[in-house]
């Protein structure tokens, strides 16, 4: 049995990190310790899926940098396979626009896509999964003292909203050099990271560094290539699966597809805008915690960072809509370790309270199981 200890997180959904922006919430759902109780409980219930057995944190794990470390792209619902990677929570409240298509707008509405996919979590309506709220004991009186009603589809998702504004996490050691004037927080290689993400490598024009915080995000999506290769040129039939960490296999696609059906095809944003010159462009991820968040990109598809740097340096996959932006960076041994280093250097100082917090949280049905303290 794991144990953590509860954090005050009412506390870190209102206070300023160093190196992020005020974080505004909804005039309609302002932080509320209660709304952030209940939508932490249900972010950790396994039973609010069909089979009862996958829960919001099941594809976003704590421990993992709020991602699943294990797997390129997640497994859902009765083994069903995702198309794309699971992208960190932590600072997921500062996205204008969610999901690396871009197809959502607000935390309140987006819990719903996992919540009825039938390969995430597989309800079969929305009265389903408040009918599942309903019936759980553990849920009784929740709802009203919380909102002053019932368990509604907006309740729901204000509740999960609420908790997910809670995943703050800045104040690096980045943040110290560069917001608190602490020339000692860096190291001599990752300050030349931090030169060569600014300057030569170019990173900056999309991962953006503005004065007074930042976010890694232009918040656009860009074509770097990485979806035309999935696409397009990928030849290999067989896949990298991590069986446990540290142990893959290489796996036949054809049999993958047996099981868990075929990853369905990824053009990226033209699948929400319909717009040709759309295909291939993911939404550009803030890099905070990245260190905590293999695997990369919309796909998973690089395992580390030194992967992703290599990849830059190349400068992205030559197609016809390549960003601009993207071109052959002729980096040394010492530079590619610098950036990498630098990325290190973007792990929150809080990371470690949020997990130990998470694990405070009972999970599932408490009147099934017998819990051992
Ligand atoms: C089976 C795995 C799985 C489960 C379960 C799951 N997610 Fe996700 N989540 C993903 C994947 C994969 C994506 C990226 C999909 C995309 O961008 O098209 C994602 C995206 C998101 C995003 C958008 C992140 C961003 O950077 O824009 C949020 C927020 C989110 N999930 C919250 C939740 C919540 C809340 C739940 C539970 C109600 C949940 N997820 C359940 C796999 C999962
Ligand atoms: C043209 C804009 C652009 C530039 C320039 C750029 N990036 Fe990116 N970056 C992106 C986009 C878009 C993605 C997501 C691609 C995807 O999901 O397929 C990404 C993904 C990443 C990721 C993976 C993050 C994750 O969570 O999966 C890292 C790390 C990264 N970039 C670092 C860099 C570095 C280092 C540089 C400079 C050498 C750089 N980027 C230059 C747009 C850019």
């Amino acid at each position: 049995m794991r144990s953590g200890s509860a954090a005050n997180l009412l506390e870190i959904a209102k206070a300023k990190q160093l190196g992020l922006p005020e974080l505004a919430a909804p005039a309609d759902n302002q932080p509320d310790a209660r709304k952030i109780a209940l939508g932490r409980k249900l972010f950790f219930d396994r039973r609010l899926s069909r089979n009862k057995t996958m829960s919001c944190a099941m594809c976003h794990i704590p421990e993992q940098g709020f991602t699943n470390n294990e797997l390129a792209r997640p497994i859902g619902s009765e083994g069903r396979g995702l198309k794309r990677n699971a992208p960190t929570i932590l600072n997921v409240a500062y996205y204008q626009r969610l999901f690396v298509d871009l197809r959502e707008f607000s935390l309140e509405q987006q819990v719903w896509s996992p919540l009825l996919a039938s390969n995430e979590m597989n309800n079969p309506s929305i009265g389903y999964v408040i009918e599942t709220i309903l019936n759980a004991r553990d849920y009784a009186g929740l709802f009203q003292q919380a909102f002053g009603g019932p368990v509604t589809m907006r309740s729901v998702g204000e509740a999960l909203a609420q908790y997910e504004r809670t995943l703050i996490s800045g104040d690096s050691r980045f943040d110290r050099w560069l917001y608190a004037n602490e020339s000692l927080a860096l190291s001599n290689s990752e300050t030349l990271g931090y030169q060569l993400f600014t300057g030569k490598g170019g990173c900056s024009s999309c991962h953006l560094i503005q004065k007074d915080h930042a976010l890694f995000t232009d918040q656009q999506a860009h074509n770097t290539g990485i979806g035309y290769w999935d696409s397009m040129l990928r030849t290999s039939r067989e896949v990298a699966v991590q069986l446990a960490p540290g142990v893959a296999a290489n796996i036949d696609q054809t049999r993958i597809a047996s099981v868990g059906g075929a990853k369905a095809n990824d053009v990226g944003r033209y699948e929400v805008t319909l717009n040709p010159s759309d295909r291939w462009k993911y939404r550009t991820p803030g890099l905070r915690n990245v260190a905590l968040t293999a695997p990369y990109m919309h796909n998973g598809e690089l395992l580390t960072l030194e992967a992703v740097v290599d990849f830059y340096n190349r400068g992205g996959i030559p197609n016809e809509s390549l960003s601009p932006l993207l071109k052959p960076l002729g980096l040394v041994d010492k530079e590619r370790a610098a950036l990498v280093n630098f990325l290190k250097s973007l792990t929150g100082s809080n990371v470690k309270i949020l997990v130990s917090d998470a694990f405070a949280v009972p999970i599932g049905d408490p009147d099934a199981v017998s819990v051992a303290h």
